[in-house]
């Protein structure tokens, strides 16, 4: 499977021009063995920058519950929570498919109560799809959500929101028995509809397996370079979570450092009175007369604009 899949290698694409991806699109890329590149994003800033960057797939995961907020882990997220950084995420985003996470017990109380969740994932948080984490017990949601016209993506395998159940944040289908299930977990989804799916936390060799089974593509983390795809946690991917050091993580830069660095050298520069030089500041309106009076300057018109305020533009 892993020499079959083509790429785009670390080729960025030119978001501004591109078309946006769609379900079908994704769902093609298995058959095209291509691979697909997935990233979190929670802010309009960091999706421009990750779609310029190329990944095919921005997921607003409930995992800002833990990267933004600070949370030890993803249960206390709320929808209208998911909401507001999905709609952030749609304004960033233009060529890669925007899907929002389905957070804690959003979906399992009742189809009203799924259907009107994830609903609003569309209408309002500007997503094209959801993502709800599940297997078996999940598939008759997955399959209604479908039939109504709401693209869903699975997630099986280490799923953080069974957390407790799980005893912790460990690697799921490490025996026979175990295997089987999470196997029969992803065909489940597969078979409700999902148009892709997340293979989490689980050995290499059954992801492999669950990727040439099911007929959708696979999305991994920490599972193997079988899958037909990958997601990483976009503060994880870019060095921004210094206590955090999992071991399928991949770090492509370290921006905590570098930032770090950079907010030291500001603060200093503030207290030696070096920042804001004159390069930084608007120039002088007044000027002193030879009586030491002030005055208006005649080379700067009342009502001239200030080449000032806060936008993509300055
Ligand atoms: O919430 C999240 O970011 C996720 C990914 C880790 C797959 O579910």
């Amino acid at each position: 499977m892993t020499d079959q899949h083509k790429g785009l290698g670390s080729q960025a694409q030119d978001s501004s021009r591109a078309k946006r991806l769609t379900v079908p699109s994704i769902r093609g890329m298995k058959a095209r063995q291509e691979r697909i590149a997935m990233v979190t994003a929670y802010d309009a800033t960091f999706a421009q920058m990750i779609d310029e960057g190329g990944a095919d797939m921005l997921l607003v995961g409930d995992s800002l519950g833990m990267v933004v907020q600070g949370l030890d882990s993803t249960l206390p997220v709320t929808v209208d929570e998911m909401i507001y950084h999905c709609r952030a995420v749609s304004r960033g985003a233009r060529r890669a498919l925007v899907v929002g996470d389905l957070p804690f017990m959003s979906w399992q109380l009742s189809t009203e109560q799924a259907l009107k969740n994830a609903a609003r994932f569309l209408s309002e948080g500007g997503a094209q799809a959801v993502k709800l984490e599940g297997g078996v017990e999940a598939a008759d949601t997955v399959r209604k959500l479908v039939r109504l016209g709401i693209p869903v993506v699975g997630h099986v395998g280490l799923t953080p929101q069974s957390v407790h159940a799980m005893g912790g944040f460990r690697v799921q289908g490490k025996t026979a028995e175990a295997a089987d299930g999470v196997l029969a977990d992803a065909v489940a989804i597969a078979d409700a509809g999902a148009f892709a799916i997340v293979l989490e936390g689980i050995p290499s060799d059954l992801a492999a397996l669950i990727t040439a089974r099911i007929g959708i593509p696979t999305i991994g983390i920490g599972a193997g370079v079988s899958c037909d795809g990958q997601v990483l946690v976009c503060y994880d991917l870019l060095g921004l979570t210094p206590n955090m050091r999992p071991k399928f993580v991949k770090r492509y830069a370290e921006l905590y450092a570098e930032g770090k660095q950079a907010v030291a050298s500001y603060c200093s520069e503030v207290k030696s009175g070096a920042f804001p030089s004159a390069e930084f500041a608007f120039g002088n309106v007044l000027r002193t007369d030879d009586a030491g009076r002030a005055g208006q300057a005649a080379d700067v018109p009342a009502d001239a604009p200030v080449p000032g305020g806060y936008g993509p533009t300055h």
